[in-house]
């Protein structure tokens, strides 16, 4: 008697993992995997998730699409300036307008990324498919094998929605934050970034040839940069961004990692 009540529940609950097999679509199937996470899209695309795509687009499009690095320095990258910029960097949007998307108005204005071009904040606010048809100009000199229609779509949505206005907290002068709430920074930076950063910003060195580069050394000397990685996240790697709370948020994070720790930690 009890082996056929345990028989009979077993037939039951195969035939209702059988049901549910059989009515689910593929992914139920699909085994997800970090590249999906890195390169891919979600099946319904947040308004956030959108910004901070376009965002790592605008960073560096082959790594954040796993796209071939393009082969020399890009036609449309301008000589004859003093510009000192060769390579596959010059294919990236940063490269001519600038983390803080203002160009030569911005923090680009002088120093080895010159370009003289203008940033794109001119573009805020502009229809998305507009901006996505400039981005195929001779300005930009991008193939469909590059950057697809449907992702120029997504940097054209960072553009249009997704700027901030570095000149809000950033000191031009000097390079550096000049705003910021530091105690509530460290509360999402401890609770957030620390997960793969450590507590003190160390934990992750990108410095090359025996230099030394944390979250802490970046903030201070680039927090232009550090504060479109916030928001867009670093490419090709898996990591968080503030895209979705408010921009108050990224401001003091930004404020409180540039009081990280800038020297290699005691042996
Ligand atoms: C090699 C340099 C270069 C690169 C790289 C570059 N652009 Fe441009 N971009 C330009 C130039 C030059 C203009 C025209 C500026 C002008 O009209 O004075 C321009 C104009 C724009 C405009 C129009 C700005 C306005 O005020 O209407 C947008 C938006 C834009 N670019 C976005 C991008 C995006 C997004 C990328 C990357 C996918 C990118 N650009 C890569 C050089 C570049
Ligand atoms: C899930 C892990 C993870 C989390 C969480 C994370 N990061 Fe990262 N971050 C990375 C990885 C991996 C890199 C790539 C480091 C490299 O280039 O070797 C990176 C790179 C960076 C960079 C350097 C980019 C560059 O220019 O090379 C900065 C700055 C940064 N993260 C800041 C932050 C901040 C601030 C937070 C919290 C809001 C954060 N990260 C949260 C994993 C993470």
């Amino acid at each position: 008697m009890q082996r056929f009540v345990l028989a009979a529940a077993s037939a039951l609950a195969f035939a209702f993992s059988g049901a549910v097999l059989a009515d689910g679509d593929d992914d139920y199937d699909h085994k997800p995997e970090a590249q999906d996470f890195i390169h891919g899209a979600p099946e319904v695309p947040s308004e956030a998730w959108t910004l901070a795509a376009g965002g790592r687009i605008y960073d560096n499009w082959w790594s954040a699409l796993d796209r071939d690095e393009p082969e020399g320095t890009n036609p449309a990258y301008p000589t004859g300036l003093n510009t000192e910029q060769t390579g596959a960097g010059t294919w990236r949007c940063k490269e001519c307008h600038g983390w803080d998307y203002l160009g030569k108005d911005g923090i680009y204005a002088k120093g080895s990324h010159f370009t003289g071009i203008k940033g794109i904040n001119g573009a805020i606010g502009k229809p998305v498919e507009e901006i996505a048809m400039t981005l195929r100009d001779a300005n930009h000199p991008y193939s469909t094998e590059m950057i697809s229609d449907a992702e120029m779509l997504r940097v054209a949505a960072f553009v249009s929605r997704g700027q901030v206005d570095m000149r809000s907290f950033l000191d031009y002068e000097t390079r550096t934050v000049n705003t910021g709430n530091v105690e509530r920074g460290r509360e999402i930076f401890q609770t957030t970034c620390a997960a793969c950063h450590g507590f003190d910003g160390r934990l992750i060195d990108w410095g090359e040839d025996g230099a030394h580069n944390y979250v802490g050394t970046e903030a201070r000397e680039l927090p232009d940069e550090v504060m479109h990685k916030i928001l867009s996240a670093h490419t090709g790697v898996q990591m968080i961004n503030l895209r979705a709370f408010p921009l108050s948020d990224a401001i003091d994070v930004l404020s409180y990692a540039a009081t990280l720790p800038l020297d290699p930690p005691a042996e």
